[in-house]
């Protein structure tokens, strides 16, 4: 079989060592929904510590494509002032990039306004399921057609109306769309959702001034509600900081601060996992702001390193970005990595329990796949080997953190694609590894 490999690569010689502190740029989640929340708000937004990934990016252009304007600071900050709760026809159709969640939240807050929508997406976007979202924005009244389930989508907004869903899946992404059309709709909109998913939109929501009510399993909102600037600063991001404290993990003497990263209990799991892993794991300085804690976390190991974790159920679903990291750490642990209930894996931008798989055995470890999951055995050696990213962020960078303890230089292929969350990554990584 012919490999043939996404553009730019990136060496990573293996490290001794993970040492010193860092603090990540704006949590990729919380970032989209201030994005798409303040595009329609009155007023202006102004956010702080935004995320620096292109599918942040996608985001904001598709707000000002849609009548808000956007301004970049040269602080690095961003000023966001809205269309007062109504967006404008856009003249081309709205390009959401890579980004999955800017695609189907940005359909709920289309899909009551008078206008048509065409929403578009790369190469790998544009064949993940869009059904999802589809079906329950149709039952509430909205007119939105898929290409073969997938984008382009065309949404021909109109009048809503409020139903009760039951997400079939866990997703926030889905959650979220619905939640976002129901604030639009008329009468109450209540999602249930078996698993609870990472909540930032209800936060948000929150923050921008919209009532609703949480319980264990439902989010109940109420249309016809107003959205009002906000000034927030946006916390680290778990997601990005589990590939530094997984590489942390991978050495005995490791010590890592990570400060002012967001702890959001639905994101914290990862923490959790790493402790019963075999981390030591501190956290110091927890504020809360806007409905998300935050907080400095310092990871050190116990000198008997990684043991073994089991990964089923609700953790899987609320771990679902940290799994290809976590997978890929597990060879060079006692007891390896099983983890199941995880077919989400699947349709992620790309298919991440195939690709996990595949680059782990290209560096010579041993790996079971299963359809909605992988067992990792561990005490394996790997070897440094060509990696094939498949153009997905996290699986370049997850292979980065195998690669420190590998015998021997591995290249990432297609390394570019951590610039879709995380352009700061390469750099930070080369910061704390100590050669
Ligand atoms: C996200 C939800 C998850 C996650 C994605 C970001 C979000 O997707 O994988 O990276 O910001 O809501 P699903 O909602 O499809 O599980």
């Amino acid at each position: 079989m012919t490999t043939v490999f996404a553009s730019t690569t990136q060496t990573i010689r293996p490290a001794k060592n993970v040492l010193g502190s860092l603090r990540l740029p704006g949590d990729k989640s919380i970032s989209h929904r201030y994005a798409l929340l303040a595009g329609l708000a009155s007023g202006t937004t102004r956010l702080r510590n935004f995320s620096t990934g292109a599918d942040c990016a996608s985001s904001l252009g598709c707000v000002a494509a849609l009548g808000a304007k956007v301004l970049r600071n040269d602080d690095g900050s961003i000023e966001v002032t809205g269309v007062a709760g109504n967006f404008s026809a856009p003249i081309d159709p709205l390009d959401c990039g890579n980004s999955g969640s800017t695609m189907r939240m940005i359909s709920g807050l289309l899909a009551s306004h008078p206008h048509t929508f065409t929403l578009i997406g790369d190469e790998s976007l544009s064949r993940r399921p869009m059904e999802r979202i589809r079906k329950p924005l149709a039952e509430m009244g909205a007119n939105i057609s898929l290409t073969d389930g997938h984008a382009p989508i065309t949404i021909h907004g109109g009048p809503l109306t409020g139903i009760h869903y039951t997400t079939p899946i866990p997703s926030a992404q889905v959650k979220s769309a619905v939640i976002f059309a129901g604030m639009q709709a008329s009468g109450t909109t209540t999602l249930s959702e078996a698993i609870r998913t990472r909540d930032h939109s209800e936060a948000a929501l929150r923050a921008f001034g919209v009532t609703l009510t949480r319980t264990k399993d439902s989010v109940s909102i109420t249309g016809g509600q107003q959205l009002h600037a906000i000034e927030a600063t946006v916390p680290g991001d778990i997601s990005s900081a589990a590939f530094f404290l997984c590489a942390a993990a991978l050495f005995p003497d490791a010590n890592l601060v990570l400060d002012g990263l967001g702890m959001n209990p639905t994101r914290a799991a990862l923490l959790d996992v790493l402790t019963s892993y075999g981390a030591k794991i501190s956290v110091l300085n927890l504020e809360e702001h806007h409905g998300e804690l935050i907080g400095t976390v310092q990871l050190t190991m116990s000198p008997s390193g990684l043991t073994g974790a089991d990964l089923s159920g609700v953790v899987s679903a609320q771990l679902i970005d940290e799994l290809p990291v976590l997978s890929a750490i597990a060879p060079y642990s006692r007891d390896g990595i099983r983890i199941r209930d995880a077919k989400e894996l699947r349709v992620k931008e790309s298919d991440r329990i195939a690709l996990v798989a595949r680059n782990l055995r290209a560096m010579g470890a041993e790996v079971t796949e299963y359809d909605d999951g992988l067992d990792v055995p561990g005490g394996q050696t790997l070897h440094g080997a060509e990696i094939d990213s498949g153009g997905d962020h996290r699986i370049a960078m997850a292979f980065s953190v195998a690669a420190l303890r590998a015998q021997g230089d591995t290249i990432i292929h297609g390394a570019e694609s951590a610039s879709i969350s995380f352009p700061e990554f390469y750099t930070m990584l080369d910061q704390v590894c100590d050669r």
